[in-house]
């Protein structure tokens, strides 16, 4: 094993329902960070691990204690903390985190069974992603930052049609079915979760158009936390005030129902939180650097590198509305946070650290 805390990992936790944009968010991540995540070259083609230069993205679904066939004899389902083993979950990541590689087993998504394991070696940033990153509270301590991914029951259902109906030839109903039979476990052990996240992306039905139904224009609210080592909130204008603000006019085109954008400070399962919020969607992509230009802290290296971002992977889902806005954001934060961790730790090695202690000795 390798080893030594000196370059220790830093571990971001990102948890959500299937279907809800998890590995679209991670797609957004990479490439803040320059680079794009492969699959995992490893022995397996059916590992779901993928690695960059800087992040390794492990699925949590590889910590699945039991297979298809073993949840279905027992009568759990996937979301069911029973069907998955936490303690070998904490156990890999506190040893990737003090940068000792771990065998991580595979759960094959194809065949609904467990591969022999691949080997996971500390990279400098370890995301975990899926359902339960935050359910454990020995993993959640190991987390130096956590996302989820809040998406309405209304807005779920129409991103699973799509993706189930489309690219899977799933039927309407066993699309219903299965929503419905998720719901009591997801409310149960995924849902809470959100309680103890750095940053929540809320993403609504949109309220610029009344009753409506069609799901396709968004409302979205990013949700961050305050008092969070390493990260400061985005804001609109003026930090802590409550802002409203309707862009479109000289600067910024906007067909119906338009673009709304508001800013305030709210409490979150009791936590003080900022709340950005974003209703409606850009018609030029080009044009974001208007709205950019009003969004303060950001986390950028240059200004525009927001709207740059999103013009680079404006083919990824969500890219003209506030998913993809405040996606793109928190991977400039989670960017900057690593950066910030790095810094801290070249200031205080633990020869330093002990130098400034018994200055007797030097
Ligand atoms: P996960 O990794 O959580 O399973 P994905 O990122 O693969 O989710 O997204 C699943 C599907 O949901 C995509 O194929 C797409 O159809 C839809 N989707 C995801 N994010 C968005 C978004 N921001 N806007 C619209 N549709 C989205
Ligand atoms: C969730 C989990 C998967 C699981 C799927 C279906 O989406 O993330 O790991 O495969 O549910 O579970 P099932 O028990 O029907 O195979």
């Amino acid at each position: 094993a390798v080893g030594g805390d000196h370059d220790q990992t830093v571990v971001i936790g990102l948890a959500a329902d299937s279907g809800c944009g998890k590995s679209t968010f991670m797609r957004r991540l990479t490439s803040v960070f320059g680079g794009t995540a492969e699959p995992s070259k490893g022995g397996n083609p059916d590992s779901n691990t993928l690695i960059s230069d800087t992040t390794t993205v492990i699925c949590l679904d590889d910590y699945h204690s039991l297979d298809r066939n073993g949840r279905k004899e027992k009568g759990v389902t996937a979301l069911d903390p029973r069907s998955n083993d936490f303690d070998l979950m904490y156990e890999h990541v506190k040893a990737l985190k003090d940068g000792v590689s771990v065998e991580k087993p595979i759960y094959n998504h194809a065949t609904g069974l467990l591969d022999p394991p691949e080997l996971i070696k500390p990279p400098k940033i370890l995301v975990i992603e899926g359902l339960h990153p935050m359910f454990d509270p020995r993993v959640r301590e190991l987390l130096d930052f956590s996302i989820y991914l809040d998406i309405s029951n209304e807005v779920k259902f129409g991103w699973k049609i799509q993706r189930d109906m489309a690219e899977r030839g799933h039927s309407l109903g066993s699309i219903k079915a299965s929503i419905e039979a998720r719901k009591p476990d997801f409310e149960a052990y995924i849902d809470p979760q959100k309680q103890y996240a750095d940053a929540v992306i809320e993403v609504l039905p949109t309220q610029l158009i009344p009753d409506d139904n069609d799901g396709k224009i968004l409302r979205v609210r990013l949700i961050q936390k305050e008092g969070v080592k390493h990260f400061s909130p985005s804001y609109l204008f003026d930090e802590g005030s409550t802002i409203s603000w309707i862009p479109c006019g000289r600067k910024l085109t906007c067909s119906y129902p338009g673009i709304k954008f508001s800013y305030g400070p709210e409490t979150y399962y009791g936590h003080e939180v900022s709340v950005l919020e974003m209703d409606g969607q850009f018609d030029k992509l080009d044009e974001l650097i208007y709205v950019e230009s009003h969004l303060s802290n950001l986390s950028t290296k240059f200004y525009g590198e927001v709207t740059q971002q999103m013009l680079k992977n404006a083919d990824f889902p969500g890219s003209n509305n506030g998913t993809g806005l405040f996606q793109t954001i928190i991977g400039l934060k989670i960017r900057n946070l690593f950066e910030q961790i790095i810094a801290s730790r070249a200031k205080t090695p633990v020869g330093a650290a002990q130098a400034e202690r018994e200055p007797a000795i030097v």
